[in-house]
């Protein structure tokens, strides 16, 4: 006696092979908040319509608060022969309220509550997923706000390239993640339409309110034509985009981390709690979280993948290859809630060897562009400037010494422009000082750039 929304025209119950591949009430039973949520709307409206009366809308509000509850305690289970969400929850229903429960179906298709549940969930989600981007964000100020002064040496290519500031360089690494915050509150932007009232494709007969109902879904609006709303999984697509983004975003700061905690580099120090070791090699230490945020991107992106394989080419309206949907989904938001506070407590925790990354800023001749912007300053060709520059440094290889070791003579057998006077530029805290212009990485503009990052952050 499988409970079924479909039986009447068929002669037996589905093979056992259909069931099983059909059920999804293992996975889209996370939705059964939403669920109910858009059931209490729906009786509602049907009440408005005049379809049930005052004291059956009073008991299929209480029958749906009462099975609300026991889904919360877990006195209500689905079964297995429970096919989806939707099934289980009029069982529930069913059971509470006898035939009375059968009337709240009408106008109803679980293709429009479907929609309607994964765009709440997803909108309900997607402020969680936000708040523990703020979390990572407002760690990487923090560590920022210590190293506002603090020279590193730049990279371009994985090859040191010029002196920056390191509170410049984790700044770099919150900038990908305010624009993933804004990309999310403009998805919930176009996400904020629902479906509920478009029925199986074609609207409803009954004198329903599909715009009331969206509003007392939190929703601005009701989506304008019923056989998209059914056939629309944009707003599955879009969401994946921006976790896949966000799982980038963090794996190339996963990376960054295991470079910078290398013996190698030695720059940062993780705290033994953000950390894990080896089962044989017992002097080991491991950056396994920064790891893991970098391996989630792999199934952040393909989730993308599969919703936009799964889409392409179907026909309208609803399709049951949809139900594919949910799984990418719900797994982009869970993984997405257990890397953002394990990276949020590594970032927050971890110590940075501010000596080590000074001596290694000057080291691989990055002040190099300082001279030829000091000979440009002089008046001399960009062109000429890097050229002769260019020969120092190469004298400087052969010599194996620093830019500001070579003699005056020597400086004067490269060009007649090369006065001793360079030297005052050959220090990477002048270099520093120097890049004062907007969004360069010098400690005022980095300063600002900390403010005016906080400043974003507080609005979440
Ligand atoms: N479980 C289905 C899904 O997730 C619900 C809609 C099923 N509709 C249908 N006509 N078979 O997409």
């Amino acid at each position: 006696n499988r409970t079924s929304l479909w039986g009447g025209r068929f002669s037996g119950g589905p093979a056992e092979a259909l069931a099983r591949l059909s059920v999804s009430v293992q996975f889209d039973w996370r939705l059964a908040p939403y669920d109910l949520a858009g059931s209490r709307a729906h009786a509602r409206v049907l009440a408005h319509a005049g379809l049930l009366d005052a004291e059956e809308l009073g008991k299929m509000l209480a029958a749906l608060d009462d099975l609300e509850a026991a889904c919360a305690s877990g006195a209500f289970r689905p079964t297995v022969e429970d096919e989806d969400v939707h099934t289980a929850l009029e069982r529930g229903l069913l059971e509470r309220l006898g035939t009375l429960g059968g009337k709240l179906r009408a106008g109803r298709s679980r293709n429009d509550q479907v929609a309607t549940d994964l765009r709440l969930y997803l909108r309900d989600h997607a402020r969680g997923v936000a708040l523990r981007l703020v979390e990572l964000a407002d760690a990487l100020v923090e560590q920022a706000e210590r190293h506002v002064e603090t020279p590193a040496p730049g990279m371009t290519h994985v090859q040191h390239a010029q002196p920056v500031t390191f509170g410049h360089w984790l700044l770099a690494h919150v900038q990908p993640l305010l624009r993933d915050l804004e990309r999310l509150r403009d998805w919930d932007a176009r996400a904020a339409v629902s479906p509920l009232g478009s029925g199986a494709l074609a609207g409803s007969s009954l004198p329903l309110d599909p715009v009331q109902v969206a509003k007392e879904l939190g929703f601005a609006t009701a989506a304008p034509n019923s056989m998209d709303a059914v056939a629309d999984r944009d707003f599955v697509a879009e969401f994946l985009f921006v976790t896949a983004m966000i799982g980038v975003h963090l794996s190339r700061l996963g990376e960054e981390v295991v470079m910078w905690t290398s013996q190698e580099f030695g720059w940062v120090e993780l705290d033994d709690a953000f950390a894990t070791g080896s089962s044989i090699m017992p002097q080991k230490k491991n950056a396994d979280i920064a790891e893991l945020a970098r391996g989630k991107s792999g199934r952040l992106i393909g989730g993308l993948m599969t919703v936009l394989t799964m889409l392409k080419g179907l026909p309208l309206t609803y399709d049951r290859d949809m139900q594919e949907d949910k799984e990418p989904a719900f797994d982009a938001v869970d993984q997405l809630q257990l890397v953002l506070p394990a990276l949020a407590g590594m970032i927050s925790t971890m110590t940075v060897r501010a000596d080590r990354l000074a001596a290694a800023a000057p080291v691989g001749y990055t002040l190099a562009t300082e001279v030829a912007d000091w000979l440009v300053r002089k008046g001399v060709p960009f062109r000429e400037a890097h050229e002769i520059t260019g020969k120092l440094v190469a004298l400087c290889v052969a010599r194996d010494c620093a830019l500001d070791e070579v003699s005056d003579e020597d400086l004067a057998a490269i060009s007649d422009h090369l006065d001793p006077d360079v030297r005052s530029v050959l220090s990477v805290k002048s270099a520093l000082a120097a890049r004062t212009t907007y969004g360069s990485t010098g400690p005022g503009p980095v300063a600002d750039q900390l403010a005016a990052a906080a400043d974003k952050l507080i609005t979440w």
